[in-house]
C-alpha cells in the first residue's frame, strides 16, 4: 500500500478512535530496536540511552561537531533512517519541524508515539527511495547517520536525488558512509567476511568516496566537506546552491 493510502487510513481511523497496527516487515534493525525498547521498559529507561551505549555514543554529539550551524530553531530538518530516534530526540527540540523517513514500518510506528510532546514532526514510511509526500524545496537541512553504510549504490543515488529535490536552495545534507579505502575500513570489511563466511552477506555496504562525490555532483550538489577517519567512516556535507 502506498504512503498516501496508509496515511489516509491511519488518519480516518484516528478520527474514529481506532488503532491501525502496522504489519511487521522485518527490516534488519527492527529486532535490535525492539530489544532496546523492551529492556528499557523493564528498567524504566529511555531505549535510546541503551542504544547509545550499544552503538558507540550519542549521534547528536557527532552531528553537533560536524554540522553545527547548518540548522537552527527556524529550520525544517529531514532525517533519513532515524531508527529509534537516538539523534532525533536531540535535534527535534532545536528546530522548527522534523520530517522523518524510514523504510521500517516499525520505526515509523515507534517514533509516532515516542516523540509526542518533544516537538513538531511527521513520519513517513518509505516503500521505495522516493519521498512522494515531501514537496520540492521545503527542507533546510537533511541528515542521515548510520544509514548510507547500509545502502547499495543504486538506492544511494535515488536517495541523493530525492534529498536534492526537497532541499531549499542553500540547504545542506550531512551524512556518513563506509569505505574500504582506509586501513580501518578494509579491516572492518575483512572482519565481517571472516565472521559471516561466504554464505552470508554483511549488512554493511562500502563505497569509495570518489564514487559518492561523483553521484552527488551528478545530482546537482556541491561537495562542501569530505572527511575520513582511520576507521571505516567517511563524513560528507553536500550543499544545494
Ligand atoms: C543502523 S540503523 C541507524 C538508526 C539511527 N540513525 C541511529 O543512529 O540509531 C539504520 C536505519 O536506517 C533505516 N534504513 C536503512 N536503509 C534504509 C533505506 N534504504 N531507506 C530508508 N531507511 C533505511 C533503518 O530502518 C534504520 O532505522
Amino acid at each position: 500500500m502506498g504512503n498516501f493510502a496508509t496515511h489516509a487510513i491511519k488518519k480516518a481511523a484516528d478520527v474514529m478512535g481506532l488503532e491501525v497496527r502496522r504489519h511487521q516487515n522485518g527490516k534488519p534493525w527492527d529486532q535490535q530496536f525492539r530489544k532496546w525498547i523492551a529492556e528499557a521498559e523493564t528498567r524504566g529507561m529511555d531505549p535510546n540511552d541503551l542504544g547509545d551505549v550499544e552503538w558507540a555514543g550519542d549521534p547528536a554529539r557527532i552531528l553537533e561537531a560536524h554540522a553545527a550551524g547548518l540548522y537552527d530553531t527556524d529550520s525544517v530538518v529531514l532525517e533519513l533512517g532515524p531508527g529509534t530516534g537516538r539523534a532525533t530526540r536531540h535535534v527535534l527540540p532545536r528546530c522548527w519541524k522534523m520530517i522523518l523517513l524510514d523504510y521500517s514500518e516499525f520505526v515509523c510506528g515507534w517514533l509516532d508515539g515516542y516523540l509526542v510532546g518533544k516537538g513538531e514532526f511527521e513520519t513517513h514510511w518509505l516503500e521505495h527511495p522516493k519521498f512522494t509526500v515531501v514537496p520540492d524545496r521545503c527542507v533546510d537541512f537533511a541528515f542521515a547517520y548510520g544509514v548510507f553504510e547500509h545502502v547499495e549504490l543504486d538506492d544511494t543515488w535515488e536517495l541523493l536525488r530525492e534529498i536534492f529535490r526537497v532541499l531549499k536552495p542553500n540547504g545542506n545534507l550531512w551524512f556518513n558512509f563506509d569505505t574500504v579505502a582506509t586501513s580501518g575500513g578494509l579491516a572492518h570489511f575483512k572482519a565481517e567476511r571472516t565472521r559471516l563466511g561466504p554464505e552470508q552477506r554483511s549488512v554493511f555496504r562500502f563505497h569509495h568516496p570518489d564514487d559518492v562525490c561523483l553521484l552527488a555532483q551528478d545530482v546537482g550538489f556541491e561537495v562542501s566537506h569530505l572527511e575520513r577517519n582511520e576507521n571505516r567512516s567517511v563524513w560528507m556535507t553536500l550543499h544545494r546552491q
